[in-house]
C-alpha cells in the first residue's frame, strides 16, 4: 500500500503553476530577449521615445511571457511610462485597441456608445502630453489586426499620435506569432515603424527539457516526475514546438497518476494525457490561421489523403487563388506540424504530394 496515494494526497505542490496563464518566475533561455526588449524601452525612463520592437517566432515560445514580465519591469519602477497590453485577439480593431489604452490611462472605459474614434485618439494623446507620459503600446498576437485588416491604421495613428499632439510619446511592442507566410504592412507604416526585430526561435530539445524541470521541481512534490518520464514529455513537447504540450502534459499525467492513485506519474499516465495535450497545440495553432489557410486546412481534412494536385484544383475553385499561394500555405500548414505532405515523385507538376493530416479530421474540423 505504500505505492499508492490516499484519498485527501495530492502529486501537486502548486498546481497553479499548470495553468498557461500562469507567469513563470524563472523565464529561462530568453535572456537574450528579455536584454533587446530592455534596450528597446530604456529611452523611456528619460522621457524620450522608446524604440519600437517587433517580437516573433511560433507559438509557445515564450513571447507573450517576455512581454508580460517586460510590462511588470516598468510598472515597478516607474509611473511616467504606462505599458498598455491589449490582447489583439479579443480587441482587434483600431477601435477596440483605443479603447484599451483609454481605460489604463484613465482608469475607467470612454462611454461605449456616439464617441468617434477620433475622439478617443485626441484625449489619449492629449492625457500623455499634459501628463508627461511616454505610452507603451504591446500589441501581443497582433496577427489578429491583420485579418481584420486594422493592423496598418492601428500602428500609423500610434506612431504619429505625436504630430497631432506635440509632446505625445508612444512607442509600439509588437508581437507577431510567425508561422511561415510574411506579415506586411504598407509602406508609409513600415517607414515609421522601424522595429527592433527580437527573434524567439523554437526551444532546443535540452532547452525544453530544462524549462519543464524546473516547472516540474517547483510544480510537483519531489520524486513524481523521474527522468525517463521527463524525457518521454519533453520529446512530444519538443516535436510539436509548443511548450504549452508540456505543461498541459504534466498536469494531465499528474491527474493520471492522481486518478490511480499512485505516487509517481509513469510512462502510461503521459501516454494516455498525450492524446489530449496534443491537441492544445492544435486549438491554439488553427485559431492562429488566416481565412484561406482554415479553409485549405478544411480541405484537407475532408479528402483524407489527397493528392496535392487535387487539392489545388479544389481550392482554386474555391478562394481563386493561385498555385504560388497554395503552395505557400501548404507548407506553412506543414510546419505548424498540421500536416504532413510527402513527395511521391510522380505528378503534372513533377512532384505531386501526398496531403495527410496529423490529427484527426473530427479533431480538426470541431475547431474550424
Ligand atoms: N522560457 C520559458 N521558461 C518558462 N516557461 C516558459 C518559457 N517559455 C514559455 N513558457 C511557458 O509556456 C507557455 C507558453 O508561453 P507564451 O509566452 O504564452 O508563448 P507565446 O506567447 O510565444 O505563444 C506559458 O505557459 C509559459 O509559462
Ligand atoms: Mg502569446
Amino acid at each position: 500500500m505504500k505505492d499508492l496515494l490516499s484519498w485527501d494526497q495530492t502529486l501537486f505542490k502548486d498546481s497553479e503553476l499548470f495553468e498557461l496563464d500562469h507567469v513563470p518566475e524563472h523565464f529561462l533561455h530568453r535572456d537574450a530577449q528579455m536584454q533587446s526588449l530592455m534596450f528597446s524601452i530604456r529611452p523611456a525612463f528619460s522621457g524620450a521615445r522608446p524604440l519600437n520592437c517587433l517580437c516573433s517566432g511560433p507559438p509557445g515560445t515564450g513571447k507573450t511571457t517576455a512581454v508580460t514580465k517586460i510590462i511588470e519591469e516598468i510598472e515597478n519602477h516607474t509611473s511616467k511610462v504606462v505599458p498598455v497590453l491589449v490582447n489583439c485577439q479579443v480587441d482587434s480593431t483600431r477601435y477596440a485597441v483605443f479603447s484599451r489604452v483609454f481605460r489604463k490611462l484613465m482608469g475607467y472605459a470612454p462611454p461605449t456608445s456616439g464617441v468617434s474614434f477620433k475622439k478617443i485618439f485626441g484625449e489619449v494623446a492629449k492625457h500623455i502630453a499634459e501628463e508627461e507620459k511616454v505610452l507603451v503600446v504591446v500589441l501581443d498576437d497582433m496577427n489578429y489586426l491583420f485579418y481584420e485588416n486594422e493592423v496598418n491604421d492601428v500602428l500609423y495613428s500610434l506612431l504619429r499620435a505625436h504630430e497631432i499632439h506635440p509632446g505625445a510619446r508612444v512607442g509600439v511592442i509588437a508581437v507577431l506569432s510567425e508561422t511561415g507566410v510574411p506579415h506586411i504592412l504598407d509602406r508609409k507604416v513600415e517607414s515609421v515603424f522601424l522595429p527592433d526585430e527580437i527573434s524567439f526561435p523554437s526551444y532546443t530539445l535540452e532547452e525544453t527539457r530544462d524549462i519543464l524541470s524546473n516547472r516540474v521541481k517547483l510544480g510537483f512534490y519531489p520524486d513524481v516526475v523521474d527522468s525517463d518520464v521527463l524525457d518521454r514529455i519533453a520529446g512530444y513537447t519538443h516535436s510539436l514546438g509548443d511548450l504549452r504540450v508540456g505543461i498541459d502534459l504534466l498536469k494531465r499525467a499528474g491527474l493520471n497518476a492522481e486518478r490511480h492513485a499512485r505516487k509517481k506519474i509513469s510512462v502510461e499516465d503521459v501516454e494516455s494525457a498525450y492524446e489530449k495535450s496534443r491537441l492544445v497545440h492544435l486549438s491554439y495553432v488553427i485559431r492562429s490561421l488566416k481565412k484561406d489557410e482554415k479553409v485549405l486546412l478544411g480541405l484537407v481534412a475532408d479528402m483524407q489523403e489527397a493528392t496535392s494536385g487535387d487539392l489545388y484544383e479544389k481550392f482554386h475553385s474555391m478562394t481563386n487563388l493561385g498555385y504560388t499561394r497554395f503552395y505557400e500555405m501548404l507548407n506553412k500548414l506543414g510546419a505548424v506540424s498540421l500536416l504532413d505532405a510527402d513527395f511521391t515523385g510522380k505528378g503534372s507538376r513533377g512532384r505531386s504530394r501526398i496531403v495527410t493530416l496529423r490529427y484527426g479530421a473530427d479533431e480538426v474540423r470541431k475547431r474550424l
